[in-house]
């Protein structure tokens, strides 16, 4: 059997999953629902393509798999003894996304399945030798589809009527077989589940750290050699940001890990090392985060970062010299952190537990701790950083007046503009631009996302050279993006119109609209769960009988990460019921999706404290939204004041004179 085949599916398929298993053909398939992606180069002359609508059974197309190309090379490796550095060799092996530290968006250095595949976005890889797969969130199938060569199938991991892992690998293997994957790279209780399923299924899944960073290394062609890591230092996080000394954090910390009866905790979330030691690095692509690893016991703190990335005010500030007190750090190089915890001399270590986006410790970090000394919970930093103090409130405040000039300056361009020759693209270059020029800019907080007419009915859309719609004045623009700034984290969604928007589009925009003054203008007790407020944000789509496929909200960090733990507003959450607090920080990002144009409007709105006992918003993005797109007569009084008092905010506080008008 040629590796590019696909067995005939025994049982019929529904047409969803039809098209993400055909290679070729899903393309087509998709082609009439999904943004014209472009079909990237053939990866050889010889490969043809299937029709979908050939009658018989497709003529095997000719996928070949370069014998230099990464999936080729992780064959061989998979079964020479140099890079599994054990005696035995492997039948599948799993590739993982995510770095060290589960990020969400890891640095191209720790891009492995990228490396391999040539996807870009989140999800899981297992590579046979006679075949290859990826799983990735149901959001992303379309794009995956498009971008992804034949040699991969691809599979929706939300998707509980696709195969998993395990029986995908099982049913090649005929139930018996040795599986390696990276356990640093994927989160304990992942890591635990495929191996029980695995297990069931006659495999057996194994640790190894090294085969695929070397394979990664010793990468034969220069431009896909795995990059070197960030050598720009971390420094100190400016005391007029932070509000609070490192030593009182820790000190913060140690009595939530007396109250739960831990004697120390790794912290492994590189957004919780930033805040704990208030230092910023450079080490991810859209947070100031450093890479390392904190391991905070009930009398010292160790911190493992590679050499040479601490400045010195950073080490000055942590007391890293003579550490033989309490009030000191010591630094241990990045790589000790697993022999380390396997000789902690703590009787019990806290091993951070997933949450709602954070996916807690890694399976190496959770098992390099004895079993007898791990205690999982979500790490009680979560709830630390989430509550900004007086000093984060006030940066984040001034970080979206900074963004709010930046994006009234842009809009106000885009308006006055001449549209031709614009792209998705070239839109989303000049957000990027625009933002570049404010003060205390530090770079993007997520990748900006434009999508013009047909691509904004797709949430997770995003451009890219294959499949750039231009952009003309007959539908709906959106763009969703973020800045970090030094004194803060700013996500901002907008949709514009640059012609005569149809009632449609008015009628959608003006529902998204009243659902953000819904949630926006909102009192509830503070015992309310955040994710129990959902229903009043989308109870205007509801009334239109229309949903949206993701959360309304979700945490932001304080020149963290563009989103945060502990909170999500979400009606579908049915764990993590945690409440908002005074000082939380959170999105607002209802939308309308159709076929033919998307809508989406996203605030940042702080949480204040109203009378005793309950708790209201208070936004921070100050942007005015698109008068064309309103439809007053489905305002109602109230909502046409909130939109008024809005408006004069940003009238008021960013005082440009490209703002609202009227
Ligand atoms: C450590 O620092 C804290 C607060 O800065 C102080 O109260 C405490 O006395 C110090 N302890 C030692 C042993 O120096
Ligand atoms: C918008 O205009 C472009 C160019 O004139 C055209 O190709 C496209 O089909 C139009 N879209 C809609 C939804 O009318």
């Amino acid at each position: 059997m040629l590796p590019w085949y696909i067995p005939a599916p025994q049982t019929p398929l529904s047409l969803a999953a039809f098209s993400f298993i055909a290679c070729q053909g899903a393309r087509l398939a998709h082609a009439s629902t999904t943004p014209v992606p472009a079909p990237p180069p053939p990866l050889s002359t010889a490969r043809t393509a299937p029709s979908v609508t050939a009658p018989e059974p497709p003529p095997p197309p000719a996928c070949d798999v370069p014998p230099a190309s990464p999936l080729a090379r992780l064959r061989a490796a998979m079964r020479n003894s140099s890079f599994t550095q054990m005696s035995a060799y492997f039948d599948a092996f799993l590739v993982f996304f995510s770095d060290e530290h589960l990020s969400e968006e890891p640095a191209a250095e720790e891009r492995r399945l990228e490396y391999i595949s040539g996807w870009e976005g989140a999800g899981t890889g297992a590579v046979l030798d006679g075949a290859a797969a990826v799983w990735v969130p149901a959001g992303d199938v379309p794009r995956a589809v498009a971008t992804l060569s034949c040699a991969w199938q691809i599979f929706d991991a939300d998707d509980p009527n696709q195969p998993s892992i395990a029986e995908w690998i099982a049913e090649r293997l005929g139930r018996r077989g040795r599986v390696g994957g990276d356990a640093r790279l994927t989160s304990h209780a992942e890591w635990q589940a495929h191996a029980a399923a695995m297990q069931q299924l006659g495999l057996q899944l194994t640790h190894v750290p090294t085969l695929l960073d070397q394979l990664w290394s010793e990468e034969p062609e220069p431009a896909k050699r795995r990059p070197d890591f960030s050598k720009i230092v971390a420094n100190l996080h400016h005391m007029d940001y932070v509000g609070m000394s490192w030593r009182d954090k820790v000190a913060a910390v140690r009595e939530e890990l007396r109250a739960v009866g831990a004697d120390a905790m790794v912290v492994t979330a590189l957004d919780e090392v930033a805040w704990l030691l208030n230092v910023r690095g450079r080490d991810l692509p859209h947070a100031p985060l450093l890479r390392a690893f904190v391991v905070l016991g009930a009398r010292d703190l160790r911190v493992y970062a590679p050499p040479g990335k601490l400045s010195m005010p950073v080490r000055e500030a942590l007391a890293v010299y003579n550490c033989y007190s309490t009030n000191c750090t010591r630094v241990n190089d990045y790589v000790n952190i697993y022999a380390d915890l396997r000789r902690a001399t703590e009787a019990k270590i806290l091993v951070p537990a997933a949450g709602t986006f954070q996916r807690g410790a890694s399976a190496a970090i959770a098992q390099s701790i004895p079993q007898n000394k791990r205690m999982f919970l979500l790490s009680p930093i979560v709830y630390l950083k989430a509550q900004k103090n007086e000093a984060e409130i006030r940066g984040m405040r001034k970080a979206h007046l900074r963004d709010a000039v930046a994006m009234c300056t842009l809009l106000c361009y885009l308006e006055g503009q001449n549209k031709a020759g614009m792209s998705e693209m070239s839109v989303g270059k000049l957000v990027d631009m625009t933002r570049e020029t404010q003060a205390g800019f530090v770079g993007a907080a997520l990748r900006t996302r434009v999508a013009f007419g047909p691509s904004g009915a797709e949430p997770a859309y995003r451009a890219s050279p294959a499949a750039n719609r231009r952009v003309f004045t007959n539908s709906t623009l959106v763009i969703r993006s973020g800045g970090q700034y030094d004194e803060g984290t700013t996500v901002v969604t907008r949709t514009v119109h640059f012609g005569v928007p149809s009632r449609e589009m008015r009628h959608a925009y003006t529902t998204v609209l009243r659902a953000a003054a819904a949630l926006g203008t909102l009192r509830a007790p503070a015992a309310l769960p955040a994710a129990h407020a959902d229903p009043v944000a989308r109870a205007p789509l509801w009334a239109a009988r229309r949903d949206y496929p993701h959360p309304t909200g979700h945490g932001v960090g304080a020149a963290l990460n563009a989103r945060e733990d502990p909170v999500v507003l979400d009606y579908r959450q049915d764990v993590n019921l945690h409440t908002l607090r005074e000082g939380y920080f959170v999105t607002s990002e209802p939308g309308w999706y159709e076929e033919k144009f998307g809508v989406r409007l996203g605030n940042v709105l702080e949480v204040i404290s109203k009378a005793p006992m309950y708790i209201g918003f208070r936004a921070a993005t100050l942007i005015p939204y698109e008068p064309k797109l309103i439809d007053k007569t489905m305002l109602t009084e109230y909502e046409i004041n909130w939109l008024n008092s809005y408006n004069e905010r940003i009238r008021n506080e960013v005082g440009l004179s490209c703002g609202p008008k009227g």
